[in-house]
């Protein structure tokens, strides 16, 4: 087992390692206090693993509740989030009981933020079951969920007081949503770390995954240290992300979030006029995941140009300079179009 310690406005340990689901009670009797705890789930993930869990938690003498929604970012919507809230309530969660979120980004949002707000906060366990969880959502307290206007448009800030990562769960996740996750690895190398690119050359799918989360995580530590509250240098974990939400969006979703942001990264660094650009293309085909779309360069512009990070006349683009090395770079949105078009 690997531990990644993070020191925020709350310390945390994010534990990374096989079999850890059987630990949650032993771990959550550490935290102290609860007497109560709410386990928050998916359709998907409860059936598999919400039993394991449960147990673990009944053996450290905890009394387990369970709430179950329909598995699906459809979910993350005010209507879940009340419910959820209104199902803490009645089952008399005080402030010193315990959420467990276990499942993917979907979840460790929705019931972060349930958490962050429930009685004005209560403490929560991330148990990310998605290796997109495990190397991003689970870490940092980003909680929120979406509003008719647009996603995650509904949030807070709320650090979670462990995280769990027990890799085994990830044996069950449909093949297509386990390379979307592999994006967001790529991105780390890209972001920061040559040698984490050149093992997931050498490795392919087939990386270790404790040392490969672990290593993912321990940079997005340092960020989440540095920057908790996405004043400026936390925006670097959205490489890909801006052009990418646009080709997202302009799927109408039903191109995923993994392969839309897989685009984007490939857009940025060839019209940034990378020099490891075809490095970073050929990545991300040997994981399987797309370089380029068909979409009108007219439609990923205004798609793009209707994401929420888009301040004044400019956007800010994350552009590799290296792999390794990334700048910030704000863009006159006149520019865009054309920016767009280059890296196609
Ligand atoms: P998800 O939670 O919907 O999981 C994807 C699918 O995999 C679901 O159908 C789920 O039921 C299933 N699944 C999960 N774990 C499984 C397992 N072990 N075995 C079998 N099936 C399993 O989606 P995701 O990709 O994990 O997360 C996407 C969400 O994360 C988005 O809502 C996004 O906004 C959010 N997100 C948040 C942050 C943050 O910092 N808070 C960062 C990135 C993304
Ligand atoms: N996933 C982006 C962030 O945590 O800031």
């Amino acid at each position: 087992m690997t531990t990644v310690t993070v020191c925020a406005s709350k310390k945390y340990d994010i534990k990374i390692g096989s079999g850890l689901l059987t630990s949650v009670g032993d771990e959550a009797v550490k935290l102290g206090k609860a007497k109560t705890v709410a386990i928050i789930s998916d359709s998907n993930v409860f059936p598999l693993y919400g039993g394991i869990v449960e147990n673990s938690l009944n053996n450290a003498d905890f009394s387990v509740v369970s709430f179950v929604f329909p598995a699906g970012e459809e979910s993350k919507n005010g209507n879940t989030y009340l419910e959820l809230l209104n199902f803490l309530a009645i089952n008399g969660l005080t402030r010193s009981d315990l959420i467990v979120a276990l499942g993917g980004g979907v979840t460790g949002d929705l019931a972060g933020f349930a958490a962050a707000t429930y009685l004005r906060g209560i403490r929560f366990i991330q148990i990310p079951t998605t290796l997109l969880a495990a190397v991003d959502s689970s870490v940092g307290g980003k909680t929120a969920i979406d509003l008719p206007a647009g996603k995650n448009l509904a949030g807070a800030f709320c650090q979670p007081s462990l995280v769990l990562c027990d890799i085994d769960t990830l044996n069950t996740l449909p093949e297509d949503i386990f390379r979307d996750g592999c994006a967001e690895v790529i991105k780390y190398g890209i972001l920061y770390d040559p040698d984490l690119f050149a093992q997931l050359e050498q490795d392919g799918l087939h990386f270790n995954r404790e040392k490969i989360i672990a290593q993912c995580v321990r940079w997005k530590r340092d960020v989440v240290m540095e920057d908790e509250f996405d004043t400026g240098l936390r925006m670097k974990l959205n490489l890909g992300h801006t052009i990418g939400h646009g080709i997202e969006a302009r799927s109408n979703f039903s191109l995923s979030h993994g392969k839309s942001v897989a685009i984007g990264m490939a857009i940025v660094a060839k019209a940034s006029n990378c020099p490891d650009t075809t490095r970073i293309r050929r990545i991300l085909e040997q994981f399987g995941l797309p370089t380029t779309t068909d979409y009108p360069v007219d439609d990923i512009y205004r798609y793009t140009l209707s994401d929420k990070k888009r301040s004044g006349g400019e956007i800010h683009l994350i552009l590799p300079r290296r792999i390794g090395l990334c700048d910030i770079v704000p863009t006159p949105i006149d520019q865009l179009k054309s920016f767009i078009q280059a890296g196609l």
